[in-house]
Parts: C-alpha cells; sequence; structure tokens
C-alpha cells in the first residue's frame, strides 16, 4: 500500500463520525461499528483473524511460523476527541495494516497483532485508556462503573454495542506472550518539524494529571445584585484560571490547561452559582507535575476563602510519566538510521495508549511529523513522505525483531 493509500484510508474513515460536519468519534459511538467493518474488511482481505473483545477493540491476527513465539503488538486508538483530525490515533492502526501488506504473505517466526483500541481520549467518560487497559488488565470495576453525560456507564455502553462487560478480563494480554508494542503517531506538537526532521523515536512520554474542579456560589440577579454581596462562581473561576496559566509559565517544560468550562445557569442575566472546569497537567516528572497540581488546587481554594465560594475537586486520572523500553527503543533507532533517517530521540507531550501497556509489555513508539504542529484540530496533518519513510522504519524493524529471534 503506498504512503498516498494510507492517508487516503485514513481520510476515509474520517467520514465515520457522530457529528455530520466534523470527526467525533467516541467510545463505543454508533460510527464505531463503521470503523470496525472497514478495518475489519483491510484485514480479512490480508488473511487476519479479526475480533472484537469486551473492552470494544478491534484486534486482527497475522499469524506468525512458531505459535508459540511471543508476538508483537501494533496499534493506537480509533477514538477522536470532538471535532478531531483524521490522523490522531487512526494513522497508527492504518500503518500497522500496510505493513502487514508490505509483507505480501510473507510470515516472521513471531505473529503480528493490530489493535485499534476503543478509547484513548477520555471525552465519553472523563477517563482516558479504556482500550488499552483491557489489554493491560487494568480496565477494573471501578472504570466499568464510570457514567457519561446521560449517565450510561462503561459498562452499559458496552452491553449497549452488543459486547460482554464480564467478560473485559478476556481481553487483557498474557505478557509472555508479547514481545512488544510499537505504535505509530503523529507527533501532534511542532519540534519534528521546526527541525526539519520527518520521523521521531519516542523514549519516554509525559505523566498527566486530569481533574474536575467545580466553583459553587450562589445564583442571583446579574440587574438587581450589587458587586459586594455577589459570590459570582463564574468570576471565581475566571480567576483562578488565570493563576493556573501564570503558574505554568513558571516551570520549564510544564503545560497545564482548562480547557472545559460549564456555567449554570448560564444565561447573560444571572450571576453564575456553579462552574465545572477541568484542569490537565502534563510534565515529563511525576515530582514536579504533582507539586504544581498541588498549588493551582490550594489556589483554587485561596480563592474560593476570598469570595465565599466553595471548591470541589475529582481527581480523574494521575498517570505516571513513562519510559519506552530501552531494547526496543535501540532496535527502532536502528530500523530508521538503516532506513537512512536521522534518529532523533524526543519526549511525547501527548498520552498514548504505549504508556498504559508499558508497565505489562516493552513498548516503542514513533512519530511523524505534524506539519503546523497543529492536532486535536481539523488541520491536523501528515506528509507522505513522511509515511513513506514510516513503512521503511516499519519493514526494518520488524526485520529485525525476525534477526534477533524475536
Ligand atoms: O490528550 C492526550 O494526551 C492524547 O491526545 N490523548
Ligand atoms: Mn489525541
Ligand atoms: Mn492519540
Amino acid at each position: 500500500m503506498t504512503s498516498a493509500a494510507v492517508i487516503q484510508r485514513c481520510k476515509e474513515l474520517a467520514r465515520f463520525s457522530e457529528d455530520p460536519d466534523r470527526i467525533t468519534r467516541r467510545f463505543l459511538s454508533p460510527p464505531m461499528r463503521d470503523v470496525h467493518r472497514t478495518l475489519g474488511e483491510w484485514m480479512e482481505r490480508l488473511g487476519m483473524h479479526v475480533r472484537v473483545d469486551a473492552a470494544g477493540n478491534l484486534r486482527g491476527e497475522y499469524e506468525g511460523r512458531d505459535r508459540s513465539a511471543a508476538r508483537l503488538l501494533i496499534g493506537s486508538h480509533v477514538d477522536t476527541v470532538p471535532d478531531a483530525g483524521a490522523y490522531d490515533g487512526v494513522l497508527g492502526v492504518v500503518l500497522g495494516i500496510a505493513l502487514i501488506e508490505a509483507l505480501a504473505k510473507r510470515r516472521f517466526r513471531f505473529g503480528i497483532e493490530i489493535v485499534a483500541f476503543s478509547e484513548e481520549e477520555g471525552v465519553r467518560f472523563g477517563v482516558p485508556f479504556i482500550g488499552s487497559r483491557a489489554l493491560a488488565g487494568t480496565l477494573d470495576d471501578g472504570l466499568l462503573s464510570a457514567g457519561d453525560a446521560e449517565g450510561i456507564t462503561v459498562a452499559e455502553a458496552i452491553r449497549r454495542f452488543g459486547l460482554d462487560p464480564a467478560r473485559v478480563p478476556e481481553a487483557a494480554v498474557d505478557p509472555r506472550g508479547v514481545r512488544g508494542y510499537l505504535e505509530f503517531h503523529i507527533e501532534q506538537g511542532p519540534v519534528l518539524e521546526s527541525l526539519n526532521l520527518g520521523l521521531g523515536v519516542v523514549t519516554a512520554i509525559a505523566g498527566q494529571s486530569r481533574l474536575g474542579v467545580t466553583f459553587r456560589g450562589a445564583a442571583n440577579h446579574a440587574g438587581t445584585t450589587p458587586m459586594h454581596l455577589r459570590r459570582d462562581a463564574l468570576a471565581a473561576a475566571a480567576q483562578w484560571i488565570s493563576t493556573v496559566e501564570k503558574e505554568a509559565r513558571t516551570v520549564a517544560g510544564l503545560v497545564a490547561t482548562v480547557g472545559q468550562i460549564d456555567a449554570k445557569p448560564g444565561v447573560g442575566n444571572v450571576i453564575a452559582g456553579e462552574v465545572r472546569t477541568s484542569l490537565d497537567v502534563r510534565h515529563a516528572s511525576d515530582v514536579e507535575r504533582h507539586a504544581v497540581v498541588t498549588k493551582m488546587l490550594a489556589q483554587a481554594e485561596q480563592i474560593g476563602k476570598e469570595r465565599g465560594i466553595t471548591v470541589e475537586v475529582e481527581h480523574r486520572l494521575d498517570q505516571a510519566a513513562t519510559g519506552c523500553d530501552e531494547g526496543l527503543v535501540k532496535t527502532l533507532e536502528s530500523a530508521v538510521s538503516s532506513a537512512g533517517f536521522a534518529v532523533h530521540r524526543m519526549v511525547s507531550g501527548a498520552g498514548h495508549d504505549a504508556m498504559v501497556l508499558a508497565g505489562h509489555v516493552p513498548v516503542a513508539m514513533l512519530f511523524l511529523r505534524s506539519p503546523k504542529g497543529v492536532s486535536h484540530h481539523p488541520d491536523e496533518a501528515v506528509l507522505e513522505e513522511d509515511v513513506d519513510a514510516a513503512l521503511q522504519v516499519g519493514l526494518n524493524f520488524l526485520a529485525q525483531l525476525e534477526a534477533q529471534g524475536g
């Protein structure tokens, strides 16, 4: 499959969306069936055995010569953020299938399993990595009982998709049967483009904290309530959000984002009584990240005290910074250089399924340049030449695993 065909296939999958005029695909939403059907067809045409596990991950097996040999996993996620681009996640799955096609029925000693993870972004339930947690065996009852905005739990969403949540444990991989996990992914940032490089070898993935922070004051009439008698939840949240930004700018390598804000009752002539916000903090050091989160929450409390506002915090995710497997990284680096490309090691600011699997199997990631550094946006793109390069590196990587007796 040519790099143009890989890009075309990502665009084809982008048509499957919950919204008619933008790309939005959440956990086990109806368009996910179309994605499963299309990816399944592409994989079955290559003689792969395709199934959907109880967490909604689509999984395609390409057998090796030796059934007892530990297999290689190649994958990424096929859910998206709202109004997404066409490549975040999906590219990693389509590239995996393109590698199998490029083998032209050649079989390595080890098998290859392509995984399209059902949910990585955390959009529907506020908690990410549902699909990869199932493979890691960490999709616990607590997460299965998490509810979405309509009060539908993860378990119920699984049932409504026609799957059985009781079988989620069967989705877990036995680490003894897995050689490693390789994820191709767009960088989603400006670094590779700024260095005029097409590929990056990921050495580590920054840790991330995701929280909900709710400010509760008193709704009241916008016209009759004097300023000094107000407990304005939106003014409190706004003050806090600007302190978050100020604080984040003081710590090298740290990013903090308040991406969500929901004011109630949310009309112009009523002082907001309740404001729900999100907080997303990332850093390569967990110690730094935890210290900043603690400070930002203390600032919220302080602002609340000064304004007679209560502050409620919900801790949704504390994902530790994760290193990729040194051995697999070395193999990937050698695959990059033997394909004739410069090796650039880098840390990922974005979270990935690889960080969930890293505690169970060796993981490695190859980044492709993001033109204009844009992602989580319809302008997200990828260059044909970089897809070409990634395919060459992927074939070298497989050949090197074979040579190592993988
Ligand atoms: O938000 C992230 O880090 C990734 O895009 N899921
Ligand atoms: Mn993403
Ligand atoms: Mn992604």
